[in-house]
């Protein structure tokens, strides 16, 4: 059973407000599960996701979800920094994918160079079906063309962190999702 807290922590100094409350986002969880699970009535999911940011929506969804489901992660780093887009993977994928129904959950989706990458790495093995499923949208910076099957925020153009996000490692854990201040951004 989820740990019942009485009050969210208190927001890091480095933050400037709550973007998205624990309560919203287990709510829109909630409802992404239920979704998946009409659509995957009948088959076996695999849940995949690229660590380390989509490990927190992973662990909720999967639970939110009423299908037998088999969850494997991916990890990929960027070949040179400042290069987006062009990433290497650091850890692939432990089980065989060909003709399993895959969704991949991220985080967040902001240039969509990472979630195009992984898709095109997928799709070449063949899975059955091969769907997005992203928390957060932050459609303002596209650069690569994503198809989001199931999203649940779309998001303004702010440095956020929380419930998987981080800023150099830090506050993946808070419960609910917070934009940066000012101060800290110019800091990192
Ligand atoms: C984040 C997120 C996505 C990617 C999205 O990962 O988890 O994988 O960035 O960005 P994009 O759409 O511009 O490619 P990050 O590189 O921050 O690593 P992390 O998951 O370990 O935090």
């Amino acid at each position: 059973m989820k740990a019942s807290r009485v009050a969210s922590p208190p927001l890091p100094e480095a933050c400037d407000e709550v973007l998205l409350s624990e309560e919203r986002i287990t709510l829109r969880v909630l409802e992404l599960g239920k979704a998946l699970t009409q659509d995957y009535q009948g088959r076996d999911l695999r849940l995949v996701t690229v660590l380390r940011g989509g490990l927190f929506f992973l662990a909720d969804l999967a639970r939110a979800v009423d299908v037998p489901v088999q969850l494997d992660f991916m990890a990929v780093s960027p070949y040179a920094p400042g290069r987006g887009g062009v990433v290497r993977v650091t850890k692939d994928l432990d089980d065989d994918i060909t003709g399993a129904s895959v969704v991949l959950v991220e985080d967040v989706v902001d240039t969509g160079l990472t979630v195009n990458y992984v898709l095109s790495l997928l799709r070449a093995r063949d899975p059955r079906s091969l769907e997005v499923c992203a928390l957060l949208d932050k459609d303002v910076r596209r650069i690569a063309d994503v198809p989001i099957a199931h999203r649940g925020f779309r998001i303004p153009d702010r440095f956020v962190v929380g419930y998987g996000l981080d800023l150099r490692g830090r506050y993946r854990n808070l419960p609910y999702v917070a934009t940066l201040s000012e101060d800290a951004l110019e800091r990192r």
